[in-house]
């Protein structure tokens, strides 16, 4: 099978589509057929060997983690899923080959009506925003900061706070004003005069901040008198320290029943996950380029099946 692969740290240069055997599957695990992988801005920190000593790669290295696809085969003693059916997963460094092996209690099943894209999504923004939110846990009427509420994990939790009955205001560039505006939240450009512009914009405070970026977030949220309890953060380690907040992230919303709850928001058109871009993986190169600006609407994904079983399987889940 084809799988993405790195042979030493680096750009993404390094990165290359090789041939690689098709693992098989264990006991109580299935094969899945991967159709889509998420491109996520963590991948490049490990590639670049930035946290080799947390992490190291063994080479040859794989890449990706959070995927949808097709179960392809089951293993010795699997029940509860059958050859065939649609799922989610999070394989750490191997979701973006054409198979994957998975342990059943690892995966959730997909609803009809999930596009394949949104749906590779969930096991890693999706389920980071998903602690996030319930870390600062919003209640009606309340008013709700989230940063970089354009990006991958600030999209999601953006429409899950409003979810929670909450006003959202969320920091983007003006590019991505009107796509917020669309999704009912109120957006303010990030930057200098932060503090400032979000006064203004909730004039009546603001109960809570979702951090997805750093960069001070934190620092003008403690300012305007958030208290440290209704404060979480994914990216700001110093304010941690600091302050206290919270730094629920994706382990924390670990669990296919999440997912299953993610997945089931999405197929209602209740939570809407903008793609970006879709790239075939022979692109996996330009679409790591792409994701290391760090402005995007939504996700980046990585289309690792090939075009003609794409068309096959239709562009959600049937
Ligand atoms: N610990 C975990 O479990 C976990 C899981 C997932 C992600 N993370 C981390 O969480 C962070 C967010 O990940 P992501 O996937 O959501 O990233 P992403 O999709 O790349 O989103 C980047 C967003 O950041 C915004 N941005 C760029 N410069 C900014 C600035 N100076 N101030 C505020 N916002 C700015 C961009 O907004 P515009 O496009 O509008 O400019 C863009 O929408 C990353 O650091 C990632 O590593 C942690």
């Amino acid at each position: 099978m084809k799988a993405v692969r790195f042979r030493r740290y680096g750009g993404p240069e390094v990165l290359e589509i090789t041939d690689v055997p098709r693992p098989r599957p264990g006991d109580g695990q299935v094969l899945i057929e991967v159709v889509t992988a998420a491109l996520n801005p963590g991948e490049i920190g490990i590639r670049e060997g930035l946290f080799a000593t947390m992490w190291p790669a063994t080479f040859p290295e794989g890449q990706g983690n959070d995927f949808s696809g097709v179960v392809a085969e089951v293993g010795a003693g699997v029940t509860g899923l059958v050859a065939g059916q649609p799922v989610i997963g999070f394989a750490p460094r191997a979701a973006q080959a054409e198979f994957v092996a998975a342990g059943v209690s690892t995966v959730a099943v997909l609803p009809s009506g999930i596009g394949w894209d949104a749906a590779a999504t969930i096991a890693g923004v999706g389920a980071t925003a998903w602690a996030s939110v319930e870390a600062v846990a919003p209640r009606p009427g309340e008013t709700v900061v989230v940063s970089a509420a354009a990006g991958g994990v600030g999209s999601y939790a953006a429409q899950l706070a409003a979810l929670h009955g909450a006003r959202v205001i969320g920091t983007a560039s003006e590019g991505n004003h009107e796509f917020l505006a669309s999704l009912g939240i109120v957006p303010v450009r990030y930057g200098p005069g932060l503090e400032a512009r979000l006064r203004q914009a909730a004039p009546e405070g603001v109960h809570a901040l979702i951090d997805t970026f750093g960069a001070g977030n934190v620092d003008a949220a403690i300012a305007l008198g958030v208290s440290p309890s209704r404060i979480n953060t994914i990216a700001d380690g110093r304010a941690v320290h600091r302050y206290g907040v919270h730094h629920q992230a994706q382990e924390q919303a670990d669990d296919p029943r999440i997912w299953s709850r993610l997945a089931g928001l999405i197929a209602e058109g209740r939570l809407t996950v903008p793609i970006t871009r879709a790239y075939p993986l022979h692109e996996v190169r330009q679409a790591y380029r792409d994701l290391g600006t760090r402005h995007v609407r939504g996700k980046r994904v990585l289309h690792v099946a090939p075009a003609s079983r794409r068309q096959r399987l239709g562009e959600t889940v049937s």
